[in-house]
């Protein structure tokens, strides 16, 4: 797909008009990142915009002992790396690719000239921020205030959302479940049994189905 119709499927690019679209097109690269390469690395200093074409990445923090907190899970249509652009911080997480990644990149120059002639992209920008930061809050709500069960409901009605309210096809192993709450990987599987006890859910191989959305949402203190 030309790179002009790939931005314009970008809400941050969608209000631009066809001449604006082509002069940030041009301006972008192709790039292909391999399943868990590190595509930016926390505290590195920044120089540009990533948007994925295809694929799905991973925004996280690594502790010293190794381990890993899921911030945010990416895919097609979103991009990262703003952060660092706006306000010269170094990158504040490591993103990494969690399958073979196309993304288009943005050097930090390119972004800022299109920032500056087209200030609707600006307004794109901070409806996104908003939406990062709505999402950040609800994160640490459930952090707080759930337990491990109710962070898991909370995080399947969330994934069957982003489908048709239902299924879960987008394929998380328990352990990306368990870093997405703060947990482990064994009581993320313990939990997820207790639910498909209660007939709330049904996990087979091919997907994970919401059975009970009443009795999953009152688990994830939404009732
Ligand atoms: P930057 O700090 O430049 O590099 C890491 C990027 O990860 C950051 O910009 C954002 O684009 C992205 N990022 C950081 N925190 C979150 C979050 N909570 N949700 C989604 N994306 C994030």
């Amino acid at each position: 797909m030309p790179v002009a119709d790939t931005l314009h499927g970008v809400p941050l690019f969608s209000r631009l008009g066809e001449a604006e679209l082509a002069r940030v097109a041009e301006a972008a690269r192709e790039r292909t990142y391999p399943k868990n390469s590190v595509i930016l690395f926390e505290d590195d200093p920044g120089d540009a915009l990533y948007i994925v074409v295809t694929g799905q990445v991973k925004v996280v923090l690594i502790g010293e002992d190794g381990r890993e907190v899921i911030l945010s899970v990416l895919g097609e249509s979103d991009f990262f790396g703003e952060m660092s652009l706006i306000d010269d911080e170094p990158r504040s997480a490591h993103v990494i690719a969690m399958e073979d990644a196309n993304l288009l990149v943005l050097r930090r120059e390119d972004f800022q000239n299109a920032l500056e002639a087209h200030p609707r992209i600006a307004l794109g920008l901070l409806l996104a921020l908003s939406h990062r930061l709505r999402r950040a809050d609800d994160k640490i709500g459930s952090l707080v205030l759930l337990d491990v069960m109710g962070r898991v409901a909370r995080l399947l009605l969330e994934l069957a959302d982003e489908n048709d309210g239902v299924t879960i096809t987008r394929r998380v192993t328990h352990h990306t479940i368990a870093q997405m709450i703060g947990s482990s990987r064994e009581t993320v599987s313990r939990t997820m049994r207790d639910l498909a006890d209660k007939g709330m859910i049904e996990v087979n191989r091919r997907a994970i189905t919401i059975k009970d959305r009443t009795a999953l949402k009152g688990t994830a203190g939404l009732g």
